[in-house]
């Protein structure tokens, strides 16, 4: 079979080792030819390849990143759009195409799919966002990457008697909040799930700054806004992608300057960014990356197209794309509330 493959959205360590799955597992089984498309839907679009093959994934398994480039590219942002992705798979007499990508990935592959584009999807964000699969590739780095951030700040933090504010990725839910939180022993986490009072966590950390204790760290997820009538946050810079998306940042910054205004402690905020997308995936991530790459790889000779690949209950399954897309998964209320018993 020839087979197109695709990253889109923001990218996230594991993208190459399921490119690597597809090609090389796709080849020694099948003897399947591949093509990358280049930045997502952009190079579908443009029909703009490079070809794949098991020797372009030498080394790749290890590398963050993708070697295929990504973009925000919406195929349904034109009225043409549809029609120019349909017309660039029969140019290239593409059997399959694999969309590696999260929500807005998915959704556009789910619409796609719909019209008789053939296409397999495979779930990535670090933020871990997705409903159907259990987890996502690129979080397990992700959450280790915060927690190595925590725990560096813990130690400064003890040094100044500081409040040191760690602003996590996570736009409409807290997953790498609450991992790396509970992990690295913050004494907040702030999730979108959940809007705060900024004046009860200022009087929770006033009561644990008493006695030895006189440090704390507090990790807020971008997207975590306060409740109602609590102005001032500039979590959104005004910029938008093809899908709508608003740019968000700030919090961090909010949060300390709140935090010492009104409890008179030093604080400070660092924001990790796009340090917890970038480098090396962690084995699990690039485990699973492989396995999702695997089962895509045995999804398109199976002709299940519209579908996605997913893990459940450890295993990896095939559930439609329909069931995915549009669903956010939030952070569980169990898990939330047995961090709650650490806070403080
Ligand atoms: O991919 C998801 C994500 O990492 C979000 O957590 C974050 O808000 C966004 O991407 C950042 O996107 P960009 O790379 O376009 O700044």
């Amino acid at each position: 079979m020839r087979i197109g493959i695709l990253t889109g959205g923001g990218d996230c360590p594991g993208l190459n080792a399921v490119i690597r799955a597809v090609v090389v597992g796709g080849a020694n089984r099948y003897g399947d030819e591949c093509v990358g498309f280049l930045d997502g839907w952009r190079g579908v679009l443009q029909n703009e390849t490079v070809p794949l093959d098991p020797d372009a994934c030498r080394a790749i398994l290890t590398r963050g990143g993708t070697i295929l480039g990504s973009s925000r590219t919406n195929p349904f942002a034109t009225p043409e759009g549809p029609a120019r992705a349909l017309a660039t798979v029969a140019e290239l007499g593409l059997d399959a195409v694999v969309a590696i990508g999260g929500d807005d990935t998915l959704g556009a592959a789910d619409r796609l799919a719909t019209l008789g584009f053939p296409v397999v999807g495979v779930p990535k964000t670090i933020d871990n966002d997705l409903s159907g699969t259990e987890v996502t590739f690129g979080f397990d780095t992700a959450v280790q990457i915060a927690t190595e951030a925590i725990d560096r700040l813990q130690t400064t933090a003890e040094s100044h008697h500081r409040v040191m504010v760690c602003e996590v990725m996570g736009r409409t839910v807290g997953h790498i909040a609450v991992h790396a939180g509970m992990a690295g022993g913050a004494a907040e986490i702030l999730i979108p799930e959940v809007p705060f009072d900024v004046e009860e966590v200022c009087a929770r950390l006033q009561a644990r700054h008493t006695g030895p204790r006189f440090f704390s760290t507090v990790v807020v997820a971008e997207g975590a806004t306060p409740e109602q009538g609590q102005s001032g946050v500039g979590a959104s810079e005004g910029v938008t992608d093809q899908f709508g998306h608003a740019r968000l940042g700030g919090i961090g910054a909010y949060l300390a300057e709140e935090i010492e205004r009104i409890t008179g402690f030093e604080a400070r905020a660092t924001v990790l960014g796009h340090i917890q997308r970038g480098g090396s995936p962690s084995a699990f991530d690039r485990v699973l990356a492989t396995r999702f790459g695997a089962e895509a790889m045995q999804a398109v000779h199976d002709g299940a197209f519209g579908s996605m690949v997913a893990l459940q209950a450890g295993s990896i399954v095939r559930i439609p794309l329909s069931e995915a897309a549009g669903r956010s998964k939030s952070v569980d209320p169990e898990l939330y509330r047995v961090a709650g018993l650490f806070l403080g």
